[in-house]
């Protein structure tokens, strides 16, 4: 595995005659990351892992600073899972001196409403990212389905050459999902996180049978207080979706109600 820190040595290393798979992330790798790589691994030529934690989508007083940074480790799991190029650029080689562009997708959610400017510096950072490394295929993650949508919008609007792959979550044994963010949690707010995935399965079994998913889910939030419960619609599949704080530390989780994610 080779790490690029510029836009140019990737320019240079990457040929783009073959089929290139792009996982963008924010490092801090665990198994939903390599789901992602080994999707990536068995559908492509080349497989480039992208590792910025990009400013641009993090709130004022939100947790830009403190968000893990283990790219030593990240580098190592990567190359386990075959991974041809680490692009691990520095916040000045994406956002020089200057940078005035952004791309605003309009439709964002209750996830986009809860969270002013996010999605602005997701859609920009990916269109970055997908300008330089030019994939054929990038993946992305259900965990963050209002992502998805917002990036799958972002492809179809501006023509941009490109598949996008959403894959299932990966969750811990207990059900929680995977999550840098998680790493954050004490072990008693670890275990009341657990009610968010539960309230998201109850509101999957009661529109089963034909009642109200989120109704059911707001009430079996347990205590925890969601910033919203809504319907999320990506690649062909209706999702119950949620986020909640617990302590300092925001998690988000869905299921599919209907449809298969693409
Ligand atoms: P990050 O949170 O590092 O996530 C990188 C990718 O991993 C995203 O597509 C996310 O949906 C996926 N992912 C996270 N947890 C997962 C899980 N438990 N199971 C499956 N996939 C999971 O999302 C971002 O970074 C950034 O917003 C980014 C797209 C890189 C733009 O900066």
């Amino acid at each position: 595995m080779k790490t690029l820190r510029t836009i140019g040595e990737v320019r240079e290393a990457i040929d783009p005659a073959k089929r290139i798979g792009l996982v963008p992330t924010m490092g801090a790798l665990h198994d939903g990351h390599l789901s992602l790589l080994r999707a990536a691994r068995a559908d492509c030529e080349v497989v480039v892992l992208s590792l910025f934690v990009n400013p641009a989508q993090f709130d004022l007083n939100e947790d830009l600073a403190r968000y893990p940074r283990t790219e030593e480790q990240d580098a190592r799991l990567a190359e386990r899972e075959g991974v041809d190029f680490l692009f691990a650029p520095e916040p000045g080689e994406l956002y020089p001196e200057g940078f005035a562009t952004w791309v605003d997708v309009e439709e964002t959610g209750a996830e986009g409403k809860a969270r002013p400017g996010h999605f602005r510096g997701v859609a920009t950072v990916c269109l970055k990212l997908f300008n330089i490394v030019r994939p054929h295929v990038a993946y992305f993650g259900q965990k963050d389905a209002q992502q998805a949508a917002v990036l799958r919008r972002l492809v179809r609007d501006l023509d941009l050459p490109l598949e996008l792959r959403v894959l299932p979550t990966v969750r811990d044994v207990d059900g929680l999902a995977l999550s840098s963010r998680n790493a954050y949690l004490s072990s008693e707010e670890r275990a009341r996180a657990l009610a968010l995935p539960r309230a998201l399965e109850a509101g999957k079994a009661a529109h089963a049978r034909g009642d109200d998913p989120v109704a059911v889910a707001q009430a079996a939030l347990n205590g925890l207080q969601p910033d919203y419960v809504e319907l999320v619609d990506v690649g062909g599949a209706t999702l119950l979706a949620s986020a909640a704080r617990i302590g300092a530390t925001r998690l988000i989780d869905n299921v599919v109600l209907e449809g298969e994610l693409r």
